[in-house]
């Protein structure tokens, strides 16, 4: 696990897009893993800036979302949907119908589980996944406490994951109870990985997916065994790790 430091948040939004950008040129139809919450914006703004004034290239990209809260739908202005259209794939040349986003109101929650599943695999899997990471450590709506080889599923969310999240909504009490995610098992077949974390309230669940044990109470700390995997993260983010794990981007 390779473990790069940034000074700012902007930093780390600009290395990471450097990434995604090399892998859609080196290969353009190649499958993204897409991440939602406040951490994955300044991907997608310099994603989008590359477009427009670089041409980078989406039109073959196919993508697939980690997770959608149960029972918002599509047009609700939470709903992950809502989000990836608003901030990426309304801005770019991708084709919607290669965007696959789990379907918060799906009638049918294991079947639809069962299809996503199926359609990553179908589609060859994915070439690079971007994760953000939960303050309890989890990944897409991995919580503590879930199975280090879980595939999609629905989740019931921790109460301290939908206080985190309260703020987009004007209470709590609106915050969904379930989502669907994909699963930590999914998540790990990625052929590659990058994880980014920005900000003080992620520096204790960085330091336990860094160097601590990798154990189920820290979805992230499973990254560990992962091949091919970058967490980039913010100063404050790193601000308790060890300083020889890290290294600080040329
Ligand atoms: C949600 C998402 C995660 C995300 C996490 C952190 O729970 N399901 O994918 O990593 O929030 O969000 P933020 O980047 O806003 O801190």
């Amino acid at each position: 696990m390779l473990v790069l430091v940034t000074k700012d948040y902007d930093e780390m939004s600009k290395e990471a897009a450097k990434r995604v950008a090399a892998m859609v040129r080196k290969k353009p139809d190649c499958v993204l893993g897409l991440a939602t919450g406040s951490t994955p914006i300044g991907l997608y703004k310099e994603l989008v800036r590359m477009h427009k004034e670089e041409g980078l290239d989406f039109s073959k990209v196919t993508t697939f979302n980690l997770d959608e809260y149960v029972g918002l739908p599509p047009e609700h202005n939470q709903s992950y949907h809502y989000f990836m259209w608003e901030n990426f794939f309304k801005h770019i040349n991708v084709d919607p119908r290669n965007v696959y986003i789990p379907q918060g109101m799906a009638e049918n929650v294991d079947e639809f589980c069962e299809w996503y599943e199926n359609r990553i695999k179908e589609v060859g899997g994915i070439d690079l996944q971007i994760l953000g990471i939960g303050s309890n450590g989890h990944i897409a709506f991995n919580e503590p406490g879930s199975s280090l080889g879980s595939r999609t599923r629905i989740k019931t969310l921790k109460e301290s994951t939908r206080r985190d999240n309260a703020r987009f909504f004007s209470s709590i009490d609106e915050v969904p109870k379930y989502a669907i995610t994909m699963g930590i098992g999914t998540i790990m077949e990625a052929q590659e990985i990058i994880l980014l974390a920005s900000g003080k309230n992620k520096a204790d669940a960085l330091k336990k997916t860094v160097e601590g044990p990798i154990t189920a109470m820290c979805p992230a700390s499973t990254l560990q065994l992962h091949r091919k995997a970058t967490i980039i993260a913010d100063k404050e983010a790193a601000s308790l790790l060890d300083k020889e794990l890290i290294e600080i981007p040329k």
